[in-house]
């Protein structure tokens, strides 16, 4: 029980890293295009597949680590509203990758690599909404497990 809380901690730590790291390497493409630097900000809009791959983990093994934390309590957690709140956002928040997030990061990159960039592409603008939902997404999630509302 002890280890399986640790490496959910752990993996919460890999999310939460990649969440914010999304959000930060937005800004830095944001503030290539003010530049008009669009080859620099192609440049970093790579990064983004690195944390997408972070993100991947991190929630596999949130999962992971959620079910084990839910069969070593033998099930008595389940049904109880937070955690049913808590599996839905997690659906939410992992469903907004293939659905917002790659699409619009995949038509960032071919703007950029075809030079036809304003200061905020409208892929950019879903990619900042798609971080938005994530890391309010995850407080509420970190907030429902800790204080258990209902
Ligand atoms: C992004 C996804 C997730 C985050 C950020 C998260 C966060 C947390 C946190 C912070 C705790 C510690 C609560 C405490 O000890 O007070 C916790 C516990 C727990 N989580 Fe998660 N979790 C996530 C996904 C999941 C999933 C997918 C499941 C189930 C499949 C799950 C099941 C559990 C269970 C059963 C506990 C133990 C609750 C208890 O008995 O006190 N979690 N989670």
């Amino acid at each position: 029980m002890p280890i399986t809380l640790a490496v959910h901690f752990l993996s919460f730590g890999l999310v939460a890293t990649s969440v914010i790291g999304g959000d930060v390497v937005d800004g830095a493409i944001r503030g290539a295009l003010r530049r008009g630097a669009a080859q620099e900000a192609g440049a970093i809009a790579g990064m983004m597949l690195r944390l997408a791959l972070c993100a991947q983990i991190g929630a596999g093994l949130m999962l992971l680590t959620g079910v084990g934390l839910l069969a070593e309590s033998h099930w008595a957690r389940w049904g109880q509203g937070w955690l049913t709140v808590k599996l839905i956002l997690f659906g939410v928040l992992i469903l907004n990758g293939p659905l917002v997030a790659r699409p619009a990061s995949v038509a960032l990159r071919a703007a950029l690599q075809a030079g036809k960039v304003d200061a905020t592409p409208p892929p950019l603008r879903r990619l900042a909404l798609f971080h938005v939902v994530q890391t309010t997404g995850l407080i509420a999630i970190v907030a429902l497990a800790v204080l258990k509302p209902f």
